[in-house]
């Protein structure tokens, strides 16, 4: 295990803290007859800065390899989330987007989900989204997307094409993305003294509390407190200004930035610093004990799916998230345990999932002959999927979830 590395926000030191060992790219699934020996691995390991305290991936992966024209995630699969993100346009439509002539640019806009809620309203916006077949479908739903990674020199050229922005908005999306110093300097730059930088992503006091390990991945470079956020906007000329606890994707926080000095922070912020700090929630000892109960679940999880094989039962996978590359390549769960995965994206339908090559099959896999047991990879969607799938239990087949730990609903 290396000891320390230099923090991609502040550049002192970062202890790591967990290794998952040599993991694939949790979106990247494999068609059938592609060949595994060209698969990519890295050393999947995560760090806590001792100075600014982000929590960070120790390994970086080149960008390209993860967002790229055939990038399979697509927002709009979810109602729910449909929900959330038009519930979010709306308010910024009734709050920050007043103004004669309002701006919004998306970082991340992914299939257009949130931007097509105020492009319908008739307000000037930009997507900017690198995967190309996501920002295509944005596209034909009336969204204006420009397809390309944001980072400094991006926000320039948009200034210069559109003016200043009065709110930025990243989901999902902030966390992904290394290069934070370009990315903050471009929001500087691109965004009005008056306007703000709203971003939401899972949040480290949700993954600590629930040992949601899975939310661990490639993609998810960084994992935010108010406090390391409030660092990382220090650093680079903003504030954090307001926070929101959010529900969605198994617990996010909604952090707001303004141009330093340009805003009066709410109370929110200095009391969740607070309680970050009363829960000790970047200190070693709490995050090795985070790491401890990881292992325990890896334990109980491979014991019962073992059990569930050697007694005979059914089991199937529910949702091919990229959370469950770290589920099924920590745990060495294969098609051997977990025969195959559900999934509604047709775009993981027909391919095997990174690392374990589990087949992906469409939802009617799932419903034409009910297994006896599923395992919620998408357990952050529980409600919805319980919800749509009552026949299922019905018909006497029970959950298995593994957050906060393994247990059978
Ligand atoms: N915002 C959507 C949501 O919350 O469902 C999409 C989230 S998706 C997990 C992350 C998105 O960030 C991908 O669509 C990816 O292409 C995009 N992305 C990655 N790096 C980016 C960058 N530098 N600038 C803009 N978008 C980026
Ligand atoms: P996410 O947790 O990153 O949002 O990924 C959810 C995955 O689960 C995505 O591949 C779509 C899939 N899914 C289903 O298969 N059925 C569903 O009802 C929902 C909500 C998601």
């Amino acid at each position: 295990m290396s000891s320390n590395f230099p923090c991609r926000i502040c550049a002192a030191p970062v202890q790591e803290f967990f290794d998952f060992g040599r993991q694939p790219l949790s979106d990247a699934f494999l068609a059938p007859d592609a060949d595994p020996a060209q698969e990519f691995f890295f050393r999947l390991a995560v760090g806590v800065c001792e100075s600014c305290t982000m929590v960070q991936l120790v390994e970086e992966v080149p960008r390209d390899r993860m967002f790229h024209e055939a990038y399979p995630y697509h927002s709009s699969g979810s109602s729910y989330m449909r929900e959330h993100f038009e519930g979010l346009a709306k308010r910024l439509l009734s709050t920050e987007l007043t103004a004669d002539d309002p701006f919004v640019v998306e970082l991340g806009c992914n299939d257009g989900v949130m931007l097509k809620a105020i492009a319908d309203n008739g307000v000037r916006h930009l997507g900017v989204e690198p995967s190309g077949g996501v920002a295509d479908v944005a596209a034909a739903k009336g969204v204006r997307v420009r397809k390309s990674f944001f980072e400094e020199s991006t926000a320039q050229e948009i200034v210069a094409a559109d003016g200043r922005a009065d709110v930025i908005y990243a989901a999902n999306t902030l966390c992904h993305i290394p290069y934070m110093s370009s990315i903050l300097t471009g929001v500087r730059t691109l965004l009005k003294p008056s306007g703000v930088f709203v971003f939401e992503d899972p949040y480290l006091g949700d993954i600590v509390e629930r040992t949601s390990f899975d939310q661990i991945y490639d993609e998810h470079f960084y994992f935010f407190t108010a406090r390391s956020v409030q660092e990382m906007a220090r650093r680079n000329g903003l504030e954090l200004v307001d926070v929101e606890r959010l529900t969605v994707h198994g617990g996010e926080v909604r952090y707001t930035l303004a141009p330093a000095g340009q805003r009066t922070p709410s109370g929110a912020v200095a009391e969740l610093v607070a309680e970050e700090e009363r829960r000790k929630l970047a200190d070693l000892v709490t995050l090795r004990e985070f790491g401890e109960s990881v292992h325990k679940i890896r334990e109980d999880l491979t014991a019962l799916l073992k059990q569930l094989r050697d007694e005979g039962k059914t089991v199937a996978g529910y949702g091919a998230t990229a959370k469950s590359a770290t589920v099924t390549n920590l745990c060495g769960i294969g098609p051997d345990l977990v025969p195959f995965i559900c999934d509604t994206t047709p775009a993981k339908q027909g391919r095997l999932s990174p690392g374990t090559h589990i087949p992906v099959k469409a939802p009617e896999a799932f419903s034409g002959a009910y297994p006896d047991y599923a395992l919620l990879f998408a357990w952050n969607h529980a409600q919805e999927i319980m919800e749509k799938e009552q026949e299922f239990r019905d018909a006497g087949g029970k959950w298995i979830l593994y957050v906060p730990d393994v247990h059978v609903l």
